[in-house]
C-alpha cells in the first residue's frame, strides 16, 4: 500500500481490498454483500458470455484539499444504467441500491481514494450481467450486479496535452438504431479493431462517423466530442452516441460561464471551423484534441498550433475539476460526500 505512486497512476485495474455484489434471482435483488475475491464463479451457458446481456457504469470519487471524499453525479449513472437495462433486457436494477452499493464500495475502499495533490481519483466500475443458463437466444432470469473500484490516473498518457485522433471510415461503433445510446459492452468489442488500429498508427482515439450516411461526427471510442467556435459549445445530437453525464455538466457549465450551447449534428467538414475541439468523459475528463485526419478523404484538421489546449476547454476544465475536488461550491447537486 506505501508503494501506490498515486502521482503517476495509469488508467488501469489494481486490486483493492473488496468489492461489492447483489444478487437478482426470483424477482428479487439481495442484501449487498462485500466481497474480498477478484473472480466470479459463472455457469457457462450465462447470457452474459453468449448473448453480450452485459451492461456497466463508470463514475469517479475525488479526494478534497479537505479531506473529504466526493462522489461525481452518481445518480445519473444509476438512471443511465436503467436505461441500458431496458435496452439488453435486464432486470433493473433500483437507483437506491445503486447509490448504496456505490457508497459501500467507496467507504470500504476508502485507503485507495488517491490524495488530492496527486490529480488522481477513485475510478468506480458497477456491471451488471445475465447469470441465468440459456441456449436459445432469449433474456436470463437471473443476474449478478457488483460494483468494483480502482485507483486511476488520466485515461490518454498525455492528460491534458492535445492528442491526435483519427475517423477510418471503414470501420463503424453503433447502429443507429442499436445500441450506441446505452453502454453495453458489445460496442467496445465493435471498437477494439479500429481502435487498435489508431494506436499502432500513434493517435489517441478514433473518431467515429455517423454509421448510416457518415455525415456526422457521432463520439469517439470512450467519450463524447465537443468543438468551440465563436463562444460557443458545440456538441453532436445522434441516435448513436452515449449520453455523456461529463458532456451534459460541461454543457451547462459553459453556459454559466457564458457561451451559447448547441447540440445537434455536426457535419465533418464544419470540423475546419473549430477553433478548439475535445473528447469528454468520465475516464478522459476534458481530452483536447491536436488534429483530426480524415484518412481515406486524405483532409486533415488542427485545433492546436502550439500543443496546448485551448483557452475555453482550459477554463471548461478547471471549473469541472473544482468542482469535483470541493474547490468550488456543489451550486448544482453534482456532489455526494462520503461520510
Ligand atoms: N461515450 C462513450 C462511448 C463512453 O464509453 C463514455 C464513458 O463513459 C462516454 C461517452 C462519456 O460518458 P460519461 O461522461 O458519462 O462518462
Ligand atoms: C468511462 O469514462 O467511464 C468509460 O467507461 C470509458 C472507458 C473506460 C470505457
Amino acid at each position: 500500500m506505501n508503494t501506490i505512486d498515486w502521482s503517476n497512476l495509469s488508467f488501469g485495474y489494481m486490486k483493492t481490498d473488496c468489492n461489492v455484489r447483489s444478487y437478482y434471482r426470483d424477482g428479487k435483488w439481495s442484501e449487498p454483500e462485500t466481497e474480498t475475491s477478484e473472480y466470479l464463479t459463472l455457469h457457462m451457458a450465462a447470457t452474459c458470455l453468449h448473448y453480450g446481456q452485459e451492461a456497466f457504469e463508470g463514475l469517479k470519487a475525488f479526494r478534497g484539499k479537505d479531506g473529504k471524499i466526493r462522489i461525481f453525479r452518481m445518480r445519473e449513472n444509476a438512471l443511465r444504467l436503467q436505461s441500458s437495462c431496458r435496452g439488453i433486457m435486464m432486470a433493473d436494477v433500483p437507483t437506491e441500491l445503486f447509490e448504496r452499493m456505490v457508497l459501500l464500495a467507496v467507504e470500504k475502499n476508502r485507503r485507495f481514494v488517491p490524495p488530492c495533490e496527486s490529480g488522481a481519483s477513485l475510478y468506480i466500475r458497477p456491471l451488471l450481467i445475465g447469470t441465468g443458463a440459456q441456449v436459445g437466444v432469449k433474456q436470463s432470469k437471473e443476474y449478478t450486479f457488483l460494483i468494483f473500484v480502482t485507483p486511476t490516473g488520466p485515461y490518454f498518457k498525455e492528460g491534458f496535452k492535445p492528442t491526435p485522433m483519427v475517423i477510418m471510415r471503414e470501420y463503424d461503433r453503433a447502429a443507429p438504431l442499436g445500441t450506441g445510446t446505452i453502454k453495453v459492452g458489445g460496442n467496445y468489442a465493435a471498437s477494439l479493431r479500429s481502435g487498435e488500429k489508431a494506436h499502432e498508427m500513434g493517435y489517441s482515439a478514433v473518431l467515429y462517423l455517423d454509421a448510416k450516411e457518415k455525415k456526422y461526427i457521432d463520439e469517439c471510442g470512450p467519450a463524447n466530442f465537443f468543438g468551440i467556435r465563436d463562444n460557443t459549445y458545440i456538441t453532436p445530437r445522434s441516435e448513436s452516441i452515449l449520453p455523456s453525464i461529463t458532456n451534459k455538466s460541461l454543457m451547462q457549465l459553459a453556459e454559466e460561464i457564458g457561451l451559447t450551447v448547441e447540440r445537434r449534428p455536426i457535419p465533418v467538414e464544419e470540423l475546419a471551423t473549430f477553433e478548439e475541439a475535445g473528447a469528454c468523459g468520465t475516464a478522459a475528463v476534458i481530452s483536447p484534441i491536436l488534429r483530426i485526419d480524415d484518412l481515406s478523404e486524405n483532409k486533415s484538421y488542427e485545433f492546436s498550433k502550439d500543443g496546448k489546449a485551448g483557452p475555453v476547454s482550459e477554463k471548461l476544465y478547471h471549473k469541472l475539476r473544482a468542482i469535483q475536488y470541493g474547490d468550488e461550491p456543489d451550486k448544482y447537486g453534482w456532489i455526494t460526500v462520503v461520510e
